[in-house]
C-alpha cells in the first residue's frame, strides 16, 4: 500500500525538494500551502495554518507529517514579533498535532531549527543545551517542538534542527551575502575565524525521510549540519571563486566596520526603519553559529554527501537567473 505524507510549507525553500524525494521513494504526497501553485505534489489543501480551522480531510489517511510552514529568514524583529513567531510556529504546529491526534497519523517530523537551542557564539553548542538569549523565531520553535514530543499526539514524533540550509535559490543569510558580493558592496573581510554550521537541502531531506521511517529516531530531536564549519571569510571566497573573480589583496580592518554598522544604527534610529547595514548585521556576519550535528549520523547512520565549496557554483547561478 502507498504511503501517503503531509507536507506543510511544501512551497517554500526545502518543500519541493522533500516532495520530489517522498515521490521518488513512492510515497504519495498531499500538501498544504495558503495559494494554489503548481509543484511536485500529487493533491494540495488550502489553509492558513494558525489562523484558519484545518479542513477535514487534510489527515485523512495520511502516515506521516513533514511540517516545514513556519515563518522563518527574518531578518530584522520588531515588537509583536514574539506574537507574530508563536502564532506562525506554535499555533501552527498545535493544530496539525491535534488532527494528527484524530486521525492516527503514525509519524510527525517537525522541522524546527537550531535556533531552538539559542543565539551565540559557543562553539560545537551542545543539542541539549539552551542559550541565554533566544530570538521569538527560537522561542516560537522551542514551544513547538516541546508540543511535538511531549503530547503523545503522534507514537513516532522526531523533531529536526537544521543549521543554515544552502541549496539553489537560498533565501536569508546567503542570498544577501552573494548579492552583495556580486554587486561589489560586500567588504573583503579579514578572517575572524568565526565558525558557521550550515546542511545542503538535499541532505537535510535525506536526514528527513530516515527520521520518517527509521523507528530509532522516534521522540528524538536531531541538529543536522554537514559536519564543516564554514567563517564568513571562506563563505566569501566561495562566492568569489564561483563569479570568477579574485580575491582582494587587502581586507577592511574589524574597526572600520564596526564604525559603519554604528552608523547604520544611527541612521536606523533616525529613520525609524533599520538601515542594510547595521551593528546587528554584522554581528551575524563576524559571529558564530557552531552546532554538534553528530548525534543523527551516530544513531540513524545519516551521511551529508555535499559541502558549501562545491555547491556554491549551482547557488550563485541560479541566483544570477533570477536576477
Ligand atoms: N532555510 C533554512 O535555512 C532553515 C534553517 C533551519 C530551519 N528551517 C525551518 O525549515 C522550515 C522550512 O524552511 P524554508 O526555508 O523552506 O521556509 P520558507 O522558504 O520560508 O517556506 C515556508 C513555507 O511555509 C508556508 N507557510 C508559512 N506560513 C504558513 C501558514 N500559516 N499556513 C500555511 N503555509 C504557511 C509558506 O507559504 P507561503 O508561500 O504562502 O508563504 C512557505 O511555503 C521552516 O519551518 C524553517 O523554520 C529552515
Amino acid at each position: 500500500m502507498t504511503n501517503i505524507a503531509l507536507v506543510s510549507g511544501a512551497s517554500g525553500f526545502i518543500g519541493p525538494s522533500l516532495c520530489r524525494r517522498l515521490t521518488a521513494a513512492g510515497w504519495q504526497v498531499r500538501a498544504i500551502m495558503r495559494r494554489p501553485v503548481p509543484g511536485p505534489w500529487d493533491e494540495s489543501v488550502l489553509v492558513d495554518l494558525g489562523r484558519e480551522p484545518l479542513p477535514l480531510e487534510t489527515l485523512a489517511g495520511v502516515d506521516c507529517v513533514f511540517h516545514l510552514a513556519g515563518k522563518a529568514h527574518a531578518l530584522a524583529q520588531g515588537p509583536g514579533a514574539d506574537e507574530e513567531y508563536r502564532l506562525a510556529n506554535y499555533r501552527s504546529t498545535l493544530d496539525l498535532l491535534a488532527a494528527s491526534r484524530a486521525q492516527g497519523v503514525r509519524g510527525f517530523v517537525y522541522f524546527s531549527s537550531v535556533k531552538a537551542i539559542g543565539e551565540g557564539d559557543s562553539p560545537g553548542r551542545d543539542p541539549g543545551s539552551v542559550s541565554a538569549s533566544m530570538s521569538p523565531y527560537g522561542r516560537s520553535k522551542r514551544a513547538a517542538e516541546e508540543a511535538v514530543l511531549v503530547s503523545g499526539a503522534v507514537p513516532h514524533p522526531v523533531v529536526l534542527r537544521p543549521s543554515l540550509v544552502y541549496g539553489p535559490n537560498p533565501k536569508g543569510y546567503l542570498d544577501l551575502i552573494i548579492r552583495a558580493v556580486r554587486a561589489g558592496w560586500f567588504p573583503p573581510l579579514p578572517d575572524l575565524g568565526n565558525a558557521r554550521s550550515m546542511i545542503h537541502r538535499d541532505d537535510l531531506v535525506e536526514a528527513a525521510m530516515r527520521c520518517a521511517i527509521d523507528l530509532r529516531a522516534r521522540g528524538q530531536t536531531y541538529v543536522v549540519t554537514d559536519g564543516t564549519p564554514y567563517s564568513t571569510r571562506q563563505v566569501y571566497e566561495f562566492i568569489l571563486a564561483s563569479l570568477g573573480r579574485p580575491v582582494p589583496g587587502w581586507t577592511l580592518p574589524l574597526s572600520l566596520l564596526r564604525v559603519a554598522a554604528l552608523g547604520g544604527d544611527v541612521l536606523g534610529r533616525m529613520r525609524g526603519r533599520r538601515f542594510v547595514f547595521d551593528s546587528d548585521v554584522l554581528d551575524k556576519l563576524i559571529g558564530s553559529a557552531f552546532y554538534d550535528g553528530g548525534q543523527i549520523c551516530r544513531e540513524l547512520g545519516f551521511r551529508p554527501h555535499r559541502g558549501l565549496s562545491e555547491s556554491m557554483t549551482e547557488i550563485v547561478e541560479s541566483i544570477r537567473s533570477i536576477a
